[in-house]
């Protein structure tokens, strides 16, 4: 099967990389920058030019507008990619009988107060224009109604572009002191983790079409889930995590409330996943944020990426 990775620059996109390099599945990675088969999924002929030349069976879509506190100012363009781009993914994906795997947000989520982890079903309370603009994204995909996996995750890092844990290995080793809100909980996600958790899904799909002899035509799985690491904590304990880790120990490190930080974009109070559905679904196995952190951290200061 011929996979297609949008925004193959990205942070998923760049472990989507690694993870392909272990599958026998031929992968095209895209993106608009250079360096890479360029496609600008906003350009609906586009995408299905290269669907049609290369005869690609999948789209896992890694692309999107990811800047959240930009996003209110931004303007339509915000709209395009998170929403009318999906779904140009979604209708190029049922004209051929494919799979679009798309990437959403626990931002989705966040307006309504709540302490149990968020099931796909909860309805969507987005508070700024990211989270909007990525829920009227799953709605336009839903809507195209062909096959399609959308896997909400949270809290996203890697060893590539930016990222939180980048900036706090950064600043706990330049700053005497540093303020981190306790007040936000939720789930990091290593990357890597997600981009195997796609593969493992994408695999799945294969097996359906195999036995069937076909191309997808009702991918018995189609819908949406929730995938983080396991485990919840606050930023402060993320950043108190990374520090010690590194051994970052001359920077004072104190917990504070997120009214010290105002931002244009409320962020949920509590942002976890319930991750149960993949789980049962596709037998994932997920491991523990701080696992997956450690494993993120060694590659990064032996320099392996
Ligand atoms: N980051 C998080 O904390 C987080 C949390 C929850 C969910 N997510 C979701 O996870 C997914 C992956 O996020 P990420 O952090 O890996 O994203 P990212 O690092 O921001 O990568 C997105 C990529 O898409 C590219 N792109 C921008 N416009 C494009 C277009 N018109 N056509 C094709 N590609 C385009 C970007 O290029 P440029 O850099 O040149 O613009 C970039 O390479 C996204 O759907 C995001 O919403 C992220």
């Amino acid at each position: 099967m011929t996979i297609l990775v949008t925004g193959a620059n990205g942070q998923l996109g760049n472990e989507m990389q690694i993870v392909a390099k272990k599958s026998s599945d031929k992968y095209i990675f895209t993106d608009v920058c250079e360096g890479y088969e360029k496609l600008d999924i906003t350009d609906l002929e586009a995408i299905r030019k290269v669907v049609k030349e290369n005869d690609v069976k999948c789209i896992v879509n890694c692309a999107a507008w990811t800047n959240v506190d930009a996003a209110e100012t931004a303007g339509d363009i915000v709209e395009t990619l998170n929403a009318t781009a999906p779904e140009n993914l979604a209708k190029a994906m049922k004209e051929v009988n494919g799979l679009l795997v798309h990437v959403s947000t626990d931002y989705v989520f966040g307006g309504d107060p709540y302490n149990t982890p968020c099931k796909e079903d909860q309805k969507g309370t987005p508070t700024g224009v990211y989270g909007m603009t990525k829920l009227h994204g799953e709605q336009k995909i839903q809507a195209v109604g062909g096959n399609y996996v959308i896997l909400r995750t949270a809290w996203l890092y890697s060893e590539f572009g930016k990222n939180f844990v980048k900036t706090m290995l950064n600043l706990t080793a330049t700053k005497p002191q540093l303020k981190v809100v306790f007040d936000q909980v939720g789930t990091p996600t290593y990357a890597l983790d997600l981009a195997n958790a796609i593969a493992t899904i994408i695999e799945d799909c294969e097996k359906e079409i195999f036995n069937s002899q076909l191309s997808i035509i009702n991918y018995s799985k189609s819908g949406i889930y929730h995938f983080s690491n396991e485990g919840v904590c606050s930023w402060y304990d993320f950043t108190k995590m990374i520090a010690e880790y590194v051994g970052n120990s001359d920077c004072d490190i104190q917990p504070c409330h997120s009214d010290e930080f105002p931002s244009p974009v409320k962020r949920p109070a509590y942002s976890v996943l319930d991750k149960s559905k993949v789980k049962g679904t596709f037998g994932v196995t997920i491991p523990y944020w701080v696992d997956s952190l450690e494993k993120c951290l060694k590659n990064l200061t032996e320099g392996q990426c």
